[in-house]
Formats: structure tokens, sequence, C-alpha cells
């Protein structure tokens, strides 16, 4: 399958077996959004309960946070996010297209390594480099990726605010509050999903790079000590790394890589990214980053607030932070992508996604042979009932015969298919036909749920 023949089958999938649909798509889409869809919101949530799963429930020093989208504004300064969170943009003159100015050149084969945007403006002049659509480009400018929002009930007098840029925040600005409500010794984490915006100048490759998206973040306070830092980085590195392959996909699609300096965000200190083999190259799917004490320094000197933790001799010391953060959005189009396989099966062709069942949107699909029969179709409906009380995501289906039914739940990645047939009626059991083999079984109808659950189990 050719690469990006394969990026067009997941969008196209996507869209026609109600995955993701295009941002506002009815008034022409709002470009750097996706709507998911009822399978795609299925399998969001799978992911993010698989990552509080590993990075909250099966620990036991991490502390879960929810906290607003809206923030003061004194908080994005504290960051560094109103100064350092910036791209270099330039404009075609004539179709008024956004382009990144670091990526133009790229693509000429310049090295932008520590160049600043006013070297970039040089360079492009010197090249004469012209926009994709072979027009005038305007002087590069530092653009601010944050983005406004005005409240206030009175016109005209509206504070402006951002819609937080990443999720982190909302985590350091509570990390006293965590420390005097639940006395955590260090070291501990605080763990977070949510919504998090960018004014991305160009996004694209469909949920790969969006102006809103889901973050997974955990911050993880420690004692601020080098051997201590390094530790726990690799720890943290590893564990994330382990947590990745734990969506199924395969190894040799994932690899580890190291920020350059002039690459490293203004809050860290070292950064390796987990890269994703995609259609589109190798692309960060993850961040692990050490922040060192960056935010808890920088918020103790905004807010006017002490940020230090007292150990159990008394010293008082700010905590390092070592952070792993990845968006959800990107979990999920990197595990499709893994997970799509077309083969020939009974003769036929077919395309399934080999999801792992934990992540499946529908974890079984429950047929009866014949939906002209009311035996079996009654039989088929108490067994579904049941099943559906134990295991939420089972669903029932009676379109076309049998074979279609297969094709469409392997197309959609459910793991089991279950038909009830005239020997049910007789012995009570049914048939458990398993997508990525097409093997099948007989088993009681009784033992389904114990059976499924085992198997769903990450
Ligand atoms: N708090 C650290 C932070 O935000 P980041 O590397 O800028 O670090 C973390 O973002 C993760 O968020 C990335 O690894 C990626 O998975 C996701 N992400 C960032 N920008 C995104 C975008 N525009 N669209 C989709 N996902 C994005």
């Amino acid at each position: 399958m050719a690469e990006l023949d394969l990026m067009e089958k997941i969008v196209s999938l996507c869209k026609r077996r109600g995955f993701v649909f295009q941002g506002s798509e009815i008034y022409g889409g709002l470009a750097g959004t996706w709507d998911y869809g009822p399978l795609g919101a299925e399998l969001n949530d799978n992911i993010k309960k698989y990552w509080w799963q590993k990075f909250l429930y099966e620990r036991e020093d991490i502390y879960k946070l929810d906290a607003s989208i809206l923030m003061h504004p004194r908080v994005w300064e504290a960051s560094g996010h109103t100064e350092g969170f910036t791209d270099p943009l330039v404009e075609d003159k004539v179709t008024h297209k956004r382009y990144r100015a670091d990526h133009i050149l790229e693509d000429a084969d310049i090295d932008v390594k520590n160049m600043s945007v006013a070297e970039m403006g040089e360079k492009m002049q010197e090249l004469k480099i012209k926009s994709p659509d072979g027009n005038l480009l305007t002087e590069p400018k530092v653009f601010n990726l944050l983005v406004e929002a005005g409240i206030g009930a009175v016109e005209g007098e509206k504070e402006k605010v951002y819609l937080r840029g990443e999720i982190t925040q909302g985590v350091q600005v509570n990390f006293k509050n965590v420390l005097d409500s639940m006395h955590p010794k260090l070291p501990f984490g605080i763990a977070q999903i949510g919504k998090a915006f960018r004014n991305e100048i160009v996004p694209g490759n469909f949920l790969f790079r969006v102006r809103e998206f889901e973050q997974m973040e955990l911050q993880y306070y420690i004692k601020p000590e080098a051997q201590e830092g390094a530790r726990q980085y690799e720890n943290w590195k590893q564990f994330s790394m382990d947590w990745y392959r734990g969506l199924g996909i395969r190894q040799e699609n994932l690899r580890f890589r190291q920020h350059e300096e002039h690459e490293r965000a203004h809050y860290a200190q070292d950064a390796w990214d987990i890269e994703f083999n995609t259609p589109f190259g190798w692309k960060e799917a993850w961040g692990i980053h050490h922040r060192g004490d960056w935010d808890v320094r920088r918020h103790q000197e905004y807010s006017g607030q002490s940020m230090e933790y007292v150990d159990e001799n008394g010293e008082k010391f700010l905590p390092w932070i070592i952070e792993t953060s990845g968006g959800a959005g990107r979990a999920f189009l990197f595990t499709l992508l893994d997970a799509y396989r077309e083969d020939e099966l009974g003769g036929e062709k077919r395309a399934y996604l080999a999801l792992a069942p934990h992540l499946a949107p529908t974890k079984a699909a429950v047929f009866p042979l014949l939906k002209n029969k009311p035996e079996l179709v009654a039989k088929a409906r108490e067994i579904y009932v049941a099943l559906k009380k134990e295991i939420p995501q089972v669903v029932w289906d009676d379109n076309g015969n049998i074979g279609k039914r297969y094709r469409r739940q392997d197309e959609v990645g459910t793991p089991w298919c279950i038909t009830v047939d005239f020997d049910t009626l007789q012995d009570g059991t049914v048939t458990l036909r398993e997508r990525d083999t097409g093997t099948q079984e007989r088993v009681s109808a009784g033992d389904l749920a114990a059976l499924l659950k085992n198997k769903i189990e990450a």
C-alpha cells in the first residue's frame, strides 16, 4: 500500500464509518478543527481511559486534576508563553496564504538552526525565495500561537484572556493547592487530560496538527538533584514509550529522538520526543521534557506566592519537574494508521482495523443468523442485552447477510462477532468469530461476558 494512499484511506474510513468529521462541515469547515463521531468518540475515550489506568490508577504517587481552560492572563506571562510561544510567519502577497518561514527555508535545504527571524528574512531575500504559488512573500514576523478570547459582560471593556496553549499551567498554578490539601511527599505527580488551543499557522495532515486538541499530561515533581533528575527522566521516557506500545503500535514504527538545543521549548532543559513513522515522515507523537524549576520559579516570582516544598528535615526548596505530554488526537491517528490492514479472507478482499481490544470502539457485535426468524431474533436480543449490561461497548447488528456484517465490523475494528443460530436454541452455544484470523469457535452464551472481559483487559 502506497504510504500516502494509507493516509487517504484512513481519512475516508474515518468519515464514512463515523470516526471523525470535519469541524463545522456544513458551513464549509473551520481549518484545524475536527469532530469525533460516534465510533471516534468511543475510541478517543478508550485511549484516555487507558492513559488514566497506566498514569494514575496503577500507581500510588499520582494525583488527578481538572483545571480551567481560562486562566488569569499573568499566568501566560509567567510561563513565558506570551513572549516565547511563537513561530516565524510569512504571507504570500497575492493569495494571502500564510507559511512558516523556517519550513520554507528548510524546504530550500537551508539550515535554520540558531537563525533569528530577521536572519531568516535576509536569507529569503538573498535567495529570492517565493511562495509555493510562485508569488512574493512578506518579511517574516514573529507570530504568537496563543489563541485570544474576551471575557466580561460589557462590550468594548472585555478583558483579554487566552485559551490555554498547554494544559500544563493549570497544574503548575495548583501545585501548592495539591501539596496543602493532599500532603504528598516528593517525588509525586499531578496528571491531567484536557483541551489545549494553538493558533497553528499551517494546520494539516488530518488530526496531526490542529488548532484545538486534547493533551494527556503528567507533571512529576522531584528533588532538585542532578542524579535524581537523570534517573526520573529516563524512567518517564521509558514509561511513556511503554504506554505508546500499549496502544498496539508496532515497535518498528516508534522511536525516540532528542531535541537539538535550538528546537527546545523555552521551558525545557532537555527534551525527547517519541516519534511515529507516519506516511508523511517520522513525526512527534509525545514529548518528555525536563522543565527544571522553570514553572514553579516563575509563578513564585510573578504571583508573589511561595512555591517551595518543605522536606522531612525542614529544608525548603523549589522542586524540579519532569513532564510527559502527548496529544490524544495524535495517539488516535497513529493507532489507526498502524492498525489498518488489507488481506483476503475466505476468498474475499477485506480491510480491517487490528485494534487492541481495550481500544476498539465496539468490543463485540451480536447477530441473529436470520433476521426474519422471530425465535432467533428473540434469543439474540436476550444474549445481546445481557452482554451489554456487562460490556457496554457491545452492539447489535442485523443488516445484510452474515458476510457483510463481518466485513462491516472488521472495518471498524470490532474484535469479535457473535452469531446466534438454531443450535443456540437447542444447546445455548453461539459462534464466536475472531476479527484478525476469521476463526470461529462455539462457546456457551453464559460464558461470553467473562471470556470477553478477560480478553479485553489492557
Ligand atoms: N506541556 C508541554 C507541551 O505542550 P508540546 O510538545 O508542545 O509540549 C505536547 O505538546 C504534545 O501535544 C505533542 O507531543 C503532541 O502530541 C500534542 N500537540 C502539540 N501541538 C499539537 C497540535 N497543534 N495538534 C495536535 N497535537 C498537538
